[in-house]
Formats: C-alpha cells, sequence, structure tokens
C-alpha cells in the first residue's frame, strides 16, 4: 500500500487490461482496473482510499435500496493528440454533484476527495484511456446512503465512490425519440434537475414503450402543460429553426447539461445565434412542415452531439435530415472533439492536464 497525498493506493495484483478489445467495447459494462472509496461517518468525510475494482458490502436496509437517496456524476477522461490524459470541465461536475447532494439532503463531497480522487484514478489507469477515435474513458462518481437502518430519513452515513470505464460511443447509429404526452419525467417542484437515482428508474416505463415501438428513447414533454419539449433521457435536446440554435431553458426540471452549456457557448463561437426558451412540440412539427427544421440533435457526456433523425408521437412522425446534410451539428462536435483532443484552441478554460 501506499499513500497519494491524503489517498490510499492499494494496486491490484492482476490487472485485466489485457482481456479488453478496446476496438470493440460495450458502454458500461467494461470496468478499469481500480475505485475510489469514501466513507462519510460522525459527520464528517474519512480519508479516501483508492483500492482494486471490485463488489462492496452492503446492509440489506441501506436506504438507498428502499427510498433512493443516492447522486451521481458523468464525466470523461479523453487523450489528446499527444497522447496526454486530459479532463473536460471536471469542476463543472464537480459544483453539480455538490447541488444534487444538497437537493437531497446529503453532505457535500470536498474537492480534495472528488477532484483530486478522479485525477489519481485516472493516472493510476491511464493505459485503460482508449486511443481509439470516439473512444474515452467514462468516470462514474456517486454517492449514496449507507445507513443500516429502514427510517425514512435522510441518512447519517454516506459512500461515495469513483470508478472508470472505457467507452466507445454511446449511440452509434442517429437517434429516434418518441414523444409521450402521457407521462412525466420531472415536476416543478420535484427533483428533475438533480443528477438522483430516481429520475432515471422513474423514465424507464416510458422508455420501454418507446423502444417497443422502435425508438431509442424518449422525448419528454413537460409535467403541466405536456406541451413544451424538456430533453431526452441521457442528453438535452437543440433544434435548429430556420438557423437558430433552440434550446430548452433550464426550468428546473431538467439536467444543466455541462455539454448543453458547452455547446451554447461553442454556436455562439460559431455565429450562431442561441435562443434558451421554452419550444413546444407544436412549434417543432409546424417547423417541419414549413422546411424549416433544419436540425435536432441532443448533447450529453456519453452520447457527445447526437443527430436525432426521428421524433416520433401519436400525431405522427417528423423524419429528419441525415447527418451528411447538416451543418451546425457535425460542426458543433468537430470543434467540442477538437477541444478535447488540443487540436483547437482551448479558449474557455475547459481542459485540464491530469
Ligand atoms: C437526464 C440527462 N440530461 C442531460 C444529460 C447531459 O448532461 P451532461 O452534458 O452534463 O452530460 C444527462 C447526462 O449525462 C442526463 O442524464
Amino acid at each position: 500500500m501506499m499513500m497519494v497525498g491524503e489517498i490510499k493506493v492499494t494496486r491490484t495484483k492482476a490487472s485485466r487490461i489485457a482481456e479488453v478489445d478496446f476496438d470493440n467495447i460495450p458502454f458500461g459494462r467494461v470496468f478499469s482496473d481500480h475505485m475510489l472509496v469514501a466513507d462519510y461517518s460522525d459527520g464528517a468525510w474519512q480519508s479516501p482510499e483508492i483500492v482494486p475494482y471490485g463488489k462492496l458490502q452492503l446492509a440489506p436496509a441501506m436506504p438507498t435500496l428502499h427510498y433512493g437517496q443516492a447522486i451521481f456524476e458523468g464525466m470523461k477522461a479523453y487523450r489528446n493528440a499527444d497522447g496526454k490524459p486530459v479532463l473536460f470541465r471536471a469542476r463543472d461536475n464537480f459544483a453539480r454533484m455538490n447541488r444534487s447532494a444538497e437537493r437531497m439532503v446529503m453532505p457535500p463531497i470536498p474537492e480534495g476527495i472528488f477532484l483530486d480522487g478522479i485525477k489519481e484514478l485516472v493516472r493510476l489507469d491511464v493505459n485503460w484511456i482508449p486511443n481509439q477515435k470516439d473512444s474515452s474513458l467514462y468516470l462514474r462518481p456517486l454517492m449514496f446512503a449507507s445507513d443500516d437502518y429502514i427510517g425514512v430519513k435522510p441518512s447519517d452515513t454516506y459512500k461515495f465512490v469513483i470508478f472508470t470505464c472505457p467507452v466507445g460511443k454511446y449511440y452509434s447509429e442517429p437517434v429516434k425519440l418518441w414523444v409521450t404526452r402521457e407521462y412525466v419525467r420531472a415536476a416543478q417542484g420535484g427533483v428533475g434537475e438533480a443528477k438522483t437515482a430516481g429520475n432515471y428508474a422513474a423514465s424507464y416505463y416510458a422508455a420501454k414503450q418507446a423502444q417497443d415501438r422502435g425508438y431509442d428513447n424518449v422525448l419528454w414533454l413537460d409535467g403541466q402543460d405536456h406541451r413544451y419539449i424538456e430533453e431526452c433521457g441521457t442528453m438535452n435536446m437543440f433544434f435548429v429553426i430556420d438557423g437558430v440554435a433552440v434550446t430548452p431553458e433550464l426550468s428546473g426540471t431538467i439536467l444543466h447539461g455541462i455539454t448543453r452549456d458547452s455547446a451554447i457557448t461553442l454556436l455562439k463561437d460559431m455565429n450562431v445565434e442561441v435562443q434558451e426558451r421554452r419550444v413546444s412540440i407544436e412549434e417543432i412539427t409546424e417547423a417541419h412542415e414549413a422546411g424549416k427544421l433544419d436540425e435536432a440533435f441532443g448533447a450529453g457526456t456519453a452520447a457527445t452531439i447526437s443527430p436525432v433523425i426521428e421524433i416520433g408521437s401519436e400525431e405522427g412522425v417528423l423524419q429528419l435530415k441525415p447527418d451528411a446534410e447538416r451543418k451546425i451539428g457535425p460542426a458543433l462536435l468537430k470543434q467540442l472533439t477538437d477541444i478535447r483532443r488540443g487540436l483547437a484552441d482551448d479558449v474557455h478554460g475547459w481542459i485540464e492536464l491530469v
């Protein structure tokens, strides 16, 4: 065992890296050699430890399993064109994690555990960052209630874990989204903008119905009027209407996507007008009928910038242009990728060498 700063490190005796086919990595099923674990007890975070990736021992009474007091983040480490590991806007994920923690009545995680832990883990498992195009090391920090008690109240103890997965593309094909007016993902005053477990479980029923119809995921509408576009299960949404990029405003019910924020900034850099505002499914349908819906795409860490090729609903199907005929989404993806690879200037200070 060795110590790095405050972090105890126990290295694996048997790396699994030789077993991995980096050209064919299924998303989220391959885990790097190490993980970080830290416990919160007696009102304080205890020293984090890096240990070989493996199972945790948990009590069946643990409130996370019953009431879902659990939050997480999703971020990526990339290899730049010089082969060096870099993080993208890690501080923004750190800030969002702690906003989620506050909303779910969980203790804030200190920077020395979250950010230093991620950097240490990435350094240790640096060989797990794929070199392949469209590939990266997905980083999954999570925190959950770990009491041995089934009372309905915030836990007194928590576990914070970071594990990492080499990943390729999340969507290998352009995405097809199904609009539901029946189910909602989040409502005003709820936890929609927290990155908390229950938001995802709550979406599965409608997502399954979308998938049964041949769609990849749901395009969620607002919980009050069932008209205004919110987001998709894994991505924030953008629509290019007559040359203007429109994205739903941060209403309290959608995730404050870091890719969304990067996309808004880069689109403005590219002199594309961006509007953050309410946008209804009727407006999208009318724009499509008038031949003015130039593009629709999703923005997310896992999904990057993913073209949406079809939007289906009980009212009909909107078929969109293929990627090859689009200008804005592909240019945005290229700029984002070039910044991460160090091939375009990082004028916004998003990149951090690990
Ligand atoms: C519900 C939801 N919306 C949007 C996003 C995109 O957020 P980000 O760009 O920060 O990854 C995600 C996550 O990845 C998500 O889970």
